[in-house]
């Protein structure tokens, strides 16, 4: 028998729920495809499941939600799809920003904000300056993100530190490393979903996910087909692992 959501959820909510989410939202432009039409139609559409996620996962008590919307390599995309995303960007954030902040989620974005062009520039400062005092769920959004863009600055800023004797060479561990990355003083994610069954993490979050729970969905699950439903199986199938962190299950025996 096929579960409806609020199966799904009793079922979620009856074990506990991920603190932070992680999604490669990813398949806008195969899900156009096989519906012929153009791929920003794809892109439109993904928009649809975001705002879906954004409040099942408030619903469900999740803390953070990491959403990778564009990467750094993302640029090599035509130049019309790239405008596209980022119309796609702002529309989304002037529509829904108040909204989100009237649900008390708080936007942050991770990611160089000052590549963006500038009217997304603006309404990302603005999201995030409206809702910064919020502490409901935490909205990141990966925008002109890269993982080995983000580790890059984090050695600059740290050998910048060790020369202006800010700290010592000593004193740098594996938390220093994380404070100066984008997702400083944000857990590491416990599960990152993947929808379109491809099987990479594509330059995201590298150093976060040393001991992250990874779904992967069926290949022909595309980010616009991605439901609440599909979400909480998500969950699910993350509840159902047995997390080691090298060392030995300590829960019952299977
Ligand atoms: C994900 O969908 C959205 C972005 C990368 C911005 P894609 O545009 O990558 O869709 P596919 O992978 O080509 O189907
Ligand atoms: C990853 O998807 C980036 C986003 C979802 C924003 P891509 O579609 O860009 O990744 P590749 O090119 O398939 O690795
Ligand atoms: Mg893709």
């Amino acid at each position: 028998m096929i579960k409806t959501y609020d199966d799904l959820y009793t079922i979620v909510k009856s074990k506990p729920i991920p603190v932070h989410v992680a999604i490669i939202m990813d398949g806008n432009g195969r899900w156009a495809k096989k519906h012929k039409l153009p791929r920003i139609a794809g892109h439109r559409q993904g928009v649809e499941a975001l705002r879906s996620i954004i409040s099942t996962s408030s619903e469900l008590g999740i803390k953070y939600l990491t959403l990778y919307a564009f990467s750094t390599e993302n640029w090599k995309r035509p130049k019309d799809e790239v405008n596209a995303l980022m119309s796609l960007l702002v529309e989304f954030l002037r529509k829904e920003v108040a909204e989100l902040h009237r649900n008390n989620v708080r936007i942050h974005v991770l990611g160089d904000i000052e590549g963006l062009p500038e009217a997304a520039r603006t309404e990302v400062r603005r999201a995030m300056d409206l809702t910064n005092g919020n502490c409901g769920l935490q909205v990141n959004i990966a925008l002109n993100y890269g993982s080995r863009a983000e580790i890059l600055n984090a050695v600059k800023s740290i050998v910048h530190d060790v020369q202006s004797k800010r700290i010592s060479i000593d004193e740098i561990t594996e938390q220093t490393i994380s404070q100066y990355l984008d997702t400083r003083d944000i857990p590491d994610p416990d599960m990152l979903i993947r929808t379109s069954g491809e099987f990479r993490i594509s330059n995201f979050l590298l150093y976060q996910i040393a001991y992250t729970e990874l779904v992967f969905t069926d290949k022909n699950i595309y980010w616009p087909d991605f439901t609440r439903e599909r979400y909480l199986e998500a969950i699910i199938e993350y509840q159902g692992r047995v997390r080691r962190y090298g060392g030995l299950d300590t829960g019952e025996d299977d």
